[in-house]
């Protein structure tokens, strides 16, 4: 076991022993192999450095209470990665490949998988990348599939908190009809900078509106968002939105607890009828909110609109249940209905 202090990770690129990969280059994949030294070679021309030809998934495995290991929803992030693959014209690993790939991931940097009781996992990024050395905009079909992973901390400790997020009046994560519903690297490079400044700021999140008229929620530069008005879930429905796993098992979580799920354009002016909202996605479940303000120019003081949920740092009564049923079935705590976990042998 690796020498590190379980209740305080953080959510952070970490070296762990190894990378599995494989090669697609003459119509076939290589078998899968492990790195030794933590590090590839690539060509300088390959596509995936000047034309930001990738992609990539994020899903996390968890030690549960019984000893067992297991990945969260695996088959959801490999028919993801097939979709975009598709989209960026990369060959698409398929989903037995996927899921043998982060099982391998897993047993070759066991000792990096938090043990039960530390509410940490092991988080998984497999990457795919147009490898093709060249100048032309056109697809080839030569790529590598990479899966590593880095050990993750809950974010929260013992107790969930709420945080807060901003509209940036003068950013656009995604292009109506664009690739904002792909996972693809390119899509993050453009939040970078205003992420900065909204840290900088005190916000935690960025959430975008929908670049096209900008009365409508999209989603936060890093995951969905939900509000809670009453007994119903309500989230956006958008061309521009990741299909996020975390918010699809929100939904049947919430419905699993009788509540009525909206799917549909949210109206800006809707975000002041919440009772509760939040973000969410695999790092940490659920990123409550209390507040979200919007600017009109994030890097100016002027904050336009202010939608007040929760008071700073508390987190209200659904979100601390849907939180608590998802992690609970994650760490083996709460039986798994619908069958999510897929146990790996280890
Ligand atoms: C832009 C964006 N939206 C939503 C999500 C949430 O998706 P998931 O729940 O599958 O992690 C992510 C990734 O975590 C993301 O990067």
């Amino acid at each position: 076991m690796a020498n590190i202090d379980w209740d305080s990770l953080g959510f952070d690129a970490y070296r762990t022993r190894t990378v599995v990969f494989s090669h697609y280059k003459d119509g076939k994949w290589s078998p899968a192999q492990s790195t030794e030294t933590f590090s590839f070679t690539f060509d300088p021309f390959a596509q995936v450095f000047h034309y930001a030809i990738s992609c990539f998934e994020g899903l996390k495995a968890f030690r549960q209470k019984d000893g067992g290991a297991v990945i969260f929803r695996p088959g959801e992030n490999a028919a993801r990665m097939a979709r975009t693959a598709g989209y960026l014209g990369l060959p698409v690993p398929d989903a037995d490949m996927f899921v043998k790939m982060c099982e391998e991931c897993i047993r070759g940097n066991l000792e990096f998988l938090p043990p039960y009781g530390h509410k940490a996992s092991l988080y998984l990024r497999p990457l795919l990348m147009g490898m093709h050395p060249q100048m032309q905009l056109v697809p080839y079909p030569e790529a590598v599939f990479a899966v590593m992973c880095a050990p993750a901390g809950s974010y929260y400790g013992e107790h969930l908190k709420s945080f807060s997020a901003v509209i940036p009046g003068n950013y656009d994560r995604a292009a109506p009809k664009g690739s904002g519903s792909y996972k693809i690297g390119a899509n993050y490079a453009s939040t970078f900078k205003p992420y900065k400044t909204a840290h900088d700021q005190g916000y935690t999140e960025l959430l975008y509106l929908n670049s096209g008229t900008r009365e409508f929620v999209d989603e936060f530069g890093s995951s969905n968002f939900f509000g809670i008005r009453g007994n119903s879930y309500i989230t956006p429905l958008s061309d521009s939105v990741l299909p996020s796993i975390t918010n699809k098992t929100l939904q049947e979580v919430a419905a699993d607890f009788g509540m009525t799920v909206e799917k549909r354009p949210v109206p800006v002016d809707e975000l002041d009828t919440f009772e509760e909202a939040g973000a969410c996605g695999t790092a940490v479940v659920i990123t409550p909110m209390s507040h979200i303000d919007m600017k009109p120019v994030l890097e100016e003081e002027t904050v336009s609109r202010s939608f007040r949920f929760v008071p700073d740092g508390t987190v209200g009564p659904v979100c601390t249940k849907l939180y608590n049923r998802i992690t609970g079935i994650q760490f083996g705590e709460v039986e798994d209905i619908h069958g999510w976990c897929h146990h790996v042998d280890l």
